[in-house]
């Protein structure tokens, strides 16, 4: 059996920055007006969506900009998954330096909770077998949604998508980053794909 145990504790923070285009407003920062923009490949449907307008003078450790907190959680017709792409999270320490910069950033949790990485559990069915539709997803599948989404939550926000995009991840966001070039070469601009954690076989040993 693989040591999926070990795949689960790999999850690290996986971030997409899209290019800074304006500063954030309450009118465009509503839930309604950006869920309508979005689709998602391999008859996604969105479950949630929900925005909030956060001004950068909380404490976020480091100075960023007002910035519209957009979380989407979807699930695709007969996986039994739920993913959430979201632009601000315990996890985001990162996504924070890109919105001190003046990016919009974001990142998925690619259907698996972050908080929870012990446990394998999302790797199998009830019965005890191998979910390879949950292992796909987090293998490359949600890696294809995360930009597409971000670019039309882009789109719907400020009137047009980014000028440029980047992929900046670690350990298994490096493993992402070189999956996303791969498998999608054209959704980023540039990609930084930091101690990417491939070779699974050597690595679980
Ligand atoms: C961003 O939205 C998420 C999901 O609704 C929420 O859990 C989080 O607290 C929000 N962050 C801020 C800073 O408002
Ligand atoms: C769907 O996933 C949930 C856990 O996320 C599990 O409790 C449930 O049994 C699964 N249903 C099927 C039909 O696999
Ligand atoms: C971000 O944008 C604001 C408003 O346009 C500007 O004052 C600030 O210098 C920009 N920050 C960076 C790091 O470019």
């Amino acid at each position: 059996m693989p040591s999926i145990w070990k795949l689960a504790t790999g999850l690290q923070l996986l971030t997409a920055m899209y290019a800074a285009v304006g500063a954030a407003t309450t009118t465009n920062c509503c839930s309604a007006h950006l869920e309508s923009a979005i689709s998602i490949e391999n008859d996604g449907k969105v479950l949630g969506l929900s925005a909030n307008l956060v001004t950068g003078d909380q404490t976020f450790g480091q100075s960023v900009p007002d910035f519209c907190n957009v979380t989407v959680t979807y699930t695709h017709s007969n996986w039994n998954d739920t993913v959430h792409i979201t632009a601000e999270d315990s996890w985001a320490q990162s996504l924070l330096s890109g919105l001190a910069s003046n990016y919009s950033t974001g990142m998925t949790d690619t259907g698996h909770s972050l908080a929870d990485q012990e446990s394998a559990s999302w790797a199998y069915k009830p019965d005890g077998e191998l979910n390879l539709d949950l292992l796909e997803e987090y293998a490359y599948v949600a890696l294809g949604d995360l930009p597409a989404v971000g670019k039309q939550l882009s789109n719907r926000y400020y009137g047009h998508g980014p000028q440029y995009s980047f992929w900046d991840g670690c350990s298994t966001g490096g493993r992402q980053g070189i999956q996303m070039a791969q498998k999608y070469p054209t959704a980023y601009n540039g990609i930084y794909a930091g101690s990417p954690a491939i070779n699974f076989p050597e690595i679980t040993m």
